[in-house]
């Protein structure tokens, strides 16, 4: 399916590695925490990363770096943004005359977008460049499979009802579309409780571990909720973040 007429041309003064995309079946669920996360773990490592925001009409990564100056541009291209650790970001609102206007366009449009995040920016040699997916399986996470020669997809979910249909609806999209699923990363897992150290399963008992077999796939990680990470997340301090619970998905990463 991932017919070569419908791929868009890659800057010729970029050159990456592994373009990874981090999808899931609805919204809110931390795709946008977990790659920059897994970002951070990245450049921690020495690779040189990239996060594509593709959530163009509800761009998160930006401000979670406190990244809110206008992109450069020439005539070869538009520049990314550095992250405080040496991150190239691309996002909506970094081409926007000001990051609070909303973004109104339709669904081609914001197609075209996505695609010029990939033919426009001068991305430069990179390791790894990760795409944060708006939510669901609509038209940008299907022009980006189309699109862009992702190597791999990371699904984030969290513990709730209806769980077991919002994966696997992600993963037949993958699927459709030619494009291996790594695994899949459950959020929100559980809480520490502060006093004596238990694991609260907030939203009930997790089935991820059951999912993921059922569908041929694996558990790549399992993030409690934190209140320090969504403060860092809220204060632009996302740069120095690292998280310990991704260990799994960094392997799975690396060893493409
Ligand atoms: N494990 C966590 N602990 C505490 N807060 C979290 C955690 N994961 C995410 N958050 C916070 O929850 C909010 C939603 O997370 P995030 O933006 O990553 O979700 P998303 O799936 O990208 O959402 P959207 O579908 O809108 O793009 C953010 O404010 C984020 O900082
Ligand atoms: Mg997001
Ligand atoms: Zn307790």
């Amino acid at each position: 399916m991932a017919n070569e007429e419908f791929k868009a041309e890659m800057n010729g003064f970029s050159n990456i590695d592994h373009v990874i995309g981090v999808v899931s079946g609805k919204g809110g669920v931390g795709k946008s925490m977990v790659t920059a996360s897994l970002a951070n773990a990245l450049a921690a490592q020495g690779y040189r990363v990239g996060i594509l925001d593709a959530d163009i009409t509800g761009p998160s990564i930006p401000k979670m770096y406190d990244i809110h100056e206008h992109a450069m541009s020439d005539t070869n291209g538009i520049y990314p943004a550095i992250s405080g650790n040496g991150i190239e970001i691309m996002s909506t609102n970094l081409v926007l005359e000001n990051e609070e206007d909303p973004v109104v366009w339709r669904g081609p449009v914001i197609a075209g977008v996505v695609k010029q995040f990939w033919t426009d920016v001068i991305w430069g040699t990179l390791d790894y460049l990760l795409i944060d997916m708006p939510p669901g399986t609509g038209d940008v996470p299907l022009t980006v499979y189309q699109s862009l020669p992702i190597e791999g997809v990371l699904i984030v979910t969290s513990p709730q009802d209806l769980v077991r249909m919002i994966v696997t609806k992600a993963f037949k999209m993958a699927q459709m579309m030619d494009i291996p699923v790594l695994g899949i990363i459950e959020n929100y897992s559980y809480l520490v409780c502060p006093d004596c150290g238990r694991k609260i399963s907030v939203f009930g008992e997790s089935h991820i571990d059951e999912i993921a077999k059922e569908l041929g796939t694996t558990v790549l990680g399992k993030i409690p909720m934190d209140a320090e990470v969504a403060k860092a997340a809220d204060e632009g301090a996302y740069a120095g973040v690292l998280s310990e619970y991704l260990d799994d998905a960094i392997v799975a990463v690396t060893k493409l």
